[in-house]
This record gives structure tokens, sequence and C-alpha cells, in this order.
């Protein structure tokens, strides 16, 4: 498998969604020195998605938390619209929606000018194929394998050949060594084998990282060597 980073195994980017926002800087401090690899940001507006979450300021805060790639998915209608505000937040990779955006190439290329990394979302009933025509404009590929709103949702099982065929057209069109394929949603112990197995490169996890009854400390060492068993596994069944 190509991999678009220099480090061929796949990154892990804690969702701050699950994080306590009362000590937002402190929960970031401590995934960073768990071991994280991004932080991701997921910003909703109560249309698009029903819940609604955080804007740029409180990006801008995370920002001033982490020397971490901050990782911002959009979870919002027309997100033209504020763009110059999570440039100026400081974010690293900006993700849109192909859903809200009919001008997609345009959006892109504005995210890009403005020197941040592009990326595009799809929902779980967004045919990942939609996007072989911008593959070679964006830096990431984020496959929603829940439907956007909520931390704590299950892992929706036909995500796999959605990942699967998402990784098959990256490669495709020679894009592999350059475009991240990030999956989102219900990323957890049991699904980190076959999610990495399926070719993901950036596993975003909320309720997994931040979790009930363990902190970032134990959680991401751990998901981090499930990580690692998966991609041996997939090793094995390939023969490379
Ligand atoms: C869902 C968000 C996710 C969310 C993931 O709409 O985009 O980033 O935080 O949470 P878990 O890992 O709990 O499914
Ligand atoms: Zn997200």
């Amino acid at each position: 498998m190509t991999w678009p980073s220099s480090r061929s195994r796949a990154l892990l980017a804690p969702s701050i969604l699950s994080a306590d926002f009362g000590h937002l800087a402190r929960d970031v401090g401590r995934a960073e020195a768990a071991g994280a690899d991004w932080i991701h940001v997921d910003v909703m507006d109560g249309h698009f998605v029903p819940n609604l979450t955080i804007g740029p300021n409180v990006t801008a805060a995370v920002r001033a938390a982490t020397t971490l790639p901050v990782d911002v998915h959009l979870m919002i209608r027309s997100p033209e619209r504020l763009i110059p505000e999570f440039v100026a937040a400081g974010a690293d990779y900006i993700t849109v929606h192909q859903e809200v955006c009919p001008h997609l190439h345009r959006v892109i290329a504005e995210i890009r000018n403005a020197g941040v990394r592009a990326g595009v979302a799809v929902n779980p009933s967004t045919p990942v194929e939609l996007l072989r025509d911008i593959v070679h404009d964006i830096d990431l590929l984020l496959v929603m394998t829940v439907n956007p709103g909520f931390g704590g949702q299950r892992f929706i099982p036909g995500s796999l050949d959605r990942i699967a065929r998402a990784r098959r057209m990256l490669e495709e069109a020679g894009r592999a060594g350059e475009v991240h394929l990030q999956v989102d949603g219900g990323v957890d112990h049991h699904t980190i084998p076959s999610v990495v197995g399926a070719g993901a490169t950036v596993l975003v996890a909320g309720s997994a990282v931040f979790a009930k009854d363990a902190g970032p400390e134990d959680t991401i060492p751990a998901l981090q060597r499930r990580i690692a068993e998966g991609q041996a596994e997939g090793q094995d069944d390939h023969g490379s």
C-alpha cells in the first residue's frame, strides 16, 4: 500500500468532541503527551447536522494548546463563508462535506490558496466515487462511518467496503502517496483492525480516546497497538 506520510503507519486523530470542554486545553495537552498524531475539531452548525458545537474561536484555543496539526472537520452548510475564519484560527487541514458544496472545486481551491491542506468528506449514503474527479485537487478524503452529528455512535458495517473503494480510487488515480484516507465515526478497539485493513491512513476517534473509565494516557497507546496489529494482519494477508 502507498502511504501519504513518510511514516507508513496509520495516524490517530483524537476528536475533542468527547473531551471535557471545561478543560479543553488540558485534554488536548494530555492527548498530545500520550502520542496523538493530529487533533480533530468537529464543527457543527445545527443545520447540516442536528448538533451545534464550536467555531473559529475555540479552534484558535485548540491551536494555542498544541503543536500537533489541527484537523478541522466542517459539518456546516455553505462552508465557503467561514473558511477565512478557520484559516485565521490556525487550522492545518480544513475538510468540507461534498453534500453541501455544489462548487466543490472552488471551495477546495480557496482552502489551498490560503496555504491550508484541503479535505472532502462523504456521508455514509454518498458514493465515494462521486469524488473521482476531485482527487487530484485534495489532500485528504474523509469517509464517514457514522451519520455525522454526534460522538459515540456505532460504526456502520458496510463502511468497510466504502473505505476499500476509496483506497482503490486513490491508488488508481496515482494519488495514494499524497492524499490521506481518513475514517471518522465509531473507530474503537474493535473496529480499528478492519478499518486499517481496508486502507485507512488517518483514524479519528472521540469516545474511544476520551472514555468514561480511562484517559488518553491509557487509551491512545492501546488504540495505537490495535493499529499496529491491524497493519501486521494486513501484511500477513497480502504476503508483503
Ligand atoms: C461525528 C464526528 C466525529 C466524532 C467521532 O459526527 O465527526 O469526529 O467526534 O466520535 P466517535 O469516535 O465517538 O464516534
Ligand atoms: Zn469529525
